[in-house]
């Protein structure tokens, strides 16, 4: 049998779940591919380190670079995170002409488009599965299971520790600060938590999504990100009273050719026909009937639309050591056979097909909305409300003033129809200057999913 060596640069939570899964499954994938995978260095910055995976001292390293130009080493698995030293990785291997594997979303992100034209350079393949939703094969899916489809809509949990976090403010009340420890002490947050919970990951992973789903790279900088910090206990009780729950959504909408056209975005494009999407992330209302609802704690799930194939979904587990060491094991898979069968790129990692293409600004994106104003509570403020909302052509859909709070001022539910965020930023400005509102307005929207 053909023996294929990897080497690992990190042997944290991932790095160190991939070599356990390796020692648990490697005689099955072998028997599976016909082609023996072994560990041959793991690279790590502390050698005295305890870890929770014991790796054999002699695998073990701190220079990366011994790792990536050992002849021996035949693919390269870049887990250590970050953005410049993994970029320096994941070239070196490339330009040597070595398959990379990486979960690295926030690389990605950065320098996606300047790795996978080095990979294309160097005819050697980057795979990229434990990057997005932790054990769910989404890559896959969309770069070959759907590959017959245009993908109109994809909806995605895909921060595992936002969902865990707001699961258990939803089913305990907990307190954000010590839920998120627990997130961290698990192996699901990033080394700098702030990119979970201010949502900048779940926008790393849904720019890799949408660059994938329409072809064109999704510049960053272009995705409207809203994070979980100022969902307050409050707003998960008036949602769930009101049959919704509240949860982080990565949105990618193919915008209708109708409303394209009136896009501001697409009227300033000098290419016609240009395709326009929607690329955000944000806190999202989801009917408590959708079944994204009920995906819990650390799991993620995907909702894609295609043309021909209609809805589909996918649910698993969304980060932690071991449902992200099952996405690498199987880029590991693919690159082993590549090697092993003496063909490159045999499914190219990003391919672009669309010369380029428009992200919609916020502004011109529809949704419905819930908002909760704190006013004091005399007559005439929510006819002044609603005279404001109308002003923008914004309708009500539904007001709740739940009774039982005291004190100086008391909160106002709103839910609205359809709006655009341009109209609702307008209104949302004059509510606030009402001398009646006592503090920020809260606004949250709401999903409808068609
Ligand atoms: P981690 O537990 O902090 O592990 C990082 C590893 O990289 C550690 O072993 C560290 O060494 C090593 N390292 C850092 N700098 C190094 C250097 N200069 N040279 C050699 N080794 C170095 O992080 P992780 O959770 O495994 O995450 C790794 C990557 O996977 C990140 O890109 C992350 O976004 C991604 N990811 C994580 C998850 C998850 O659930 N955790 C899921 C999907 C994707 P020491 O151990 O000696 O410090
Ligand atoms: N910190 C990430 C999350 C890890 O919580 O989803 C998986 O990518």
């Amino acid at each position: 049998m053909q023996h294929i060596n990897i080497g690992i640069i990190g042997g944290g939570t991932v790095g160190g779940g991939v070599y356990q899964a390796l020692q648990r499954n490697g005689a099955l994938i072998a028997s599976r591919l016909g082609v023996q995978i072994n560990v041959a260095k793991v690279a790590v910055r502390d050698l005295k380190k305890v870890r929770n995976v014991t790796i054999p001292s002699q695998l073990v390293t701190t220079d990366w670079r011994s790792v990536v130009n050992d002849s021996n080493v035949h693919i390269v698995a870049e887990l250590m995170g970050g953005t410049t030293t993994a970029k320096e990785v994941v070239l070196a291997a490339l330009k040597r002409g070595k398959p990379v594997v990486t979960a690295n979303k926030a690389l990605l992100s950065a320098h996606g488009e300047e790795l996978f034209e080095a990979a294309n350079q160097n005819c050697a393949n980057l795979y990229y599965e434990a990057s997005v939703a932790g054990g769910i094969p989404i890559i896959k899916v969309l770069r070959e299971g759907l590959v017959g489809n245009q993908i109109t809509r994809l909806y995605g949990i895909v921060n595992g520790t936002c969902n865990y976090i707001l699961t258990r403010m939803k089913l305990e009340g907990g307190d954000f600060g010590d839920i998120l420890a627990d997130a961290q002490r698990l192996g699901y947050a990033e080394a700098e938590p702030s990119l979970d919970v201010d949502g900048h990951d779940a926008a790393h992973k849904t720019g890799i999504l949408a660059s994938l789903a329409h072809g064109f790279w999704v510049n960053p900088k272009q995705i409207y990100v809203e994070g979980i910090r100022p969902i307050s206990k409050l707003d998960i009780l008036f949602a769930t009273q009101l049959g919704y729950t509240i949860k982080l959504l990565g949105i990618v909408k193919a915008t209708e050719p109708v409303a394209a056209k009136k896009s501001k975005a697409t009227r300033k494009s000098k290419i016609k026909n240009r395709k326009s999407i929607q690329v955000s992330v944000y806190p999202v209302l989801i009917p408590n009937a959708h079944v994204l609802a009920s995906v819990n704690h650390v799991f993620n799930a995907v909702l894609l639309r295609g043309d021909v194939v209609g809805d589909t979904l996918y649910y698993g587990r969304g980060a932690g050591q071991d449902a992200t060491a099952s996405a690498v094991l199987s880029d590991l898979a693919d690159a082993a056979l590549d090697l092993k069968c003496k063909v490159k790129n045999r499914v190219p990692p990003f391919v672009p097909h669309e010369r380029a293409g428009n992200v919609l600004p916020i502004a011109e994106a529809v949704s419905r909305y819930y908002l909760r104003l704190s006013v004091i509570d005399k007559p005439g403020t929510l006819a002044r409300v609603a005279a404001i909302l109308a002003e923008s052509k914004i309708g009500i859909s539904s007001v709740i003033q739940p009774e039982g709070h005291e004190g100086e001022s008391v909160p106002l539910i709103l839910m609205t129809h359809d709006a655009s965020n341009a109209a609702m930023t307008k209104a949302l400005a004059k509510i606030r200057k009402m001398p009646v509102i006592k503090a920020p307005p809260v606004m949250i929207r709401v999903e409808n999913f068609d």
